[in-house]
């Protein structure tokens, strides 16, 4: 981390932005500046603006939206082409973190951004000392990260989905992993 020149924030929830580089993308913290370009990615990357909204409503509470975890992948010129989220969420009572939505713009899908995100929350993420990340995704995407079923630990999402669907990530297993079920923020409406 911070290998890259730092990059100034304007968001009120900031605190520190990172840049790092890989041989396309430049990853960081987003800025107030980049807002409204995380939604247009959403509203690209998904049918319907239902994520786009849900970022937002994220952003505004401050129960689920955590300074230094939303992070997006910059393309050469400048483009925000990737976004990855991880906000605040609770497996039983203990504190762990949701990642998504995650977006990339279509025009730039499967040429890295979307891990180049991914990667750079993980890492923010285990550098603040968190360990449990959960997410709801596609089971052949998620696991180049990690992430294992979520029913192996003994965690259960709060709504019916396909068991390779909710998966989970322990940074140090050698931690205790809570069990049970995930308590959303919120916003998320379940
Ligand atoms: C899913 C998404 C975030 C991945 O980002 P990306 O930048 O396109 O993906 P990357 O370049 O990092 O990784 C490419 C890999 O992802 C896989 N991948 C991309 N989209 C996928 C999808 N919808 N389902 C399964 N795998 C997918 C590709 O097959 C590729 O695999 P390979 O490396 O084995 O060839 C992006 O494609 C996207 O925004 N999709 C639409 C919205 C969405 O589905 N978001 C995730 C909700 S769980």
């Amino acid at each position: 981390m911070n290998d890259g020149p730092q990059t100034p924030s304007s968001s009120d929830t900031e605190t520190e932005s990172h840049t790092t580089m890989n041989s396309v993308w430049t990853t960081r913290t987003e800025s107030g500046g980049d807002v409204a370009a995380i939604r247009d990615v959403n509203l690209a990357a998904f049918p319907t603006a239902e994520e786009a909204d849900l970022v937002e409503a994220l952003r505004a509470d401050p129960a689920a939206w955590l300074p230094g975890l939303s992070w997006v992948a910059q393309a050469p010129d400048g483009t925000i082409a990737g976004f990855a989220l991880l906000t605040r969420c609770h497996v039983g009572d203990v504190p762990a973190l949701a990642l998504g939505p995650c977006a990339v713009r279509p025009g730039h899908q499967r040429q890295g951004a979307g891990s180049a995100a991914i990667r750079a929350a993980l890492r923010a993420a285990r550098e603040r000392d968190e360990n449990l990340v959960v997410v709801l995704g596609h089971a052949e995407y998620y696991p180049r990260f990690g992430f294992t079923p979520a029913s192996g630990h003994g965690i259960r999402p709060p709504f019916e989905v396909p068991d390779e669907n909710m998966m989970a990530l322990v940074f140090d297993p050698a931690r205790p992993v809570p069990s049970g079920t995930i308590r959303y923020a919120t916003a998320f409406g379940v």
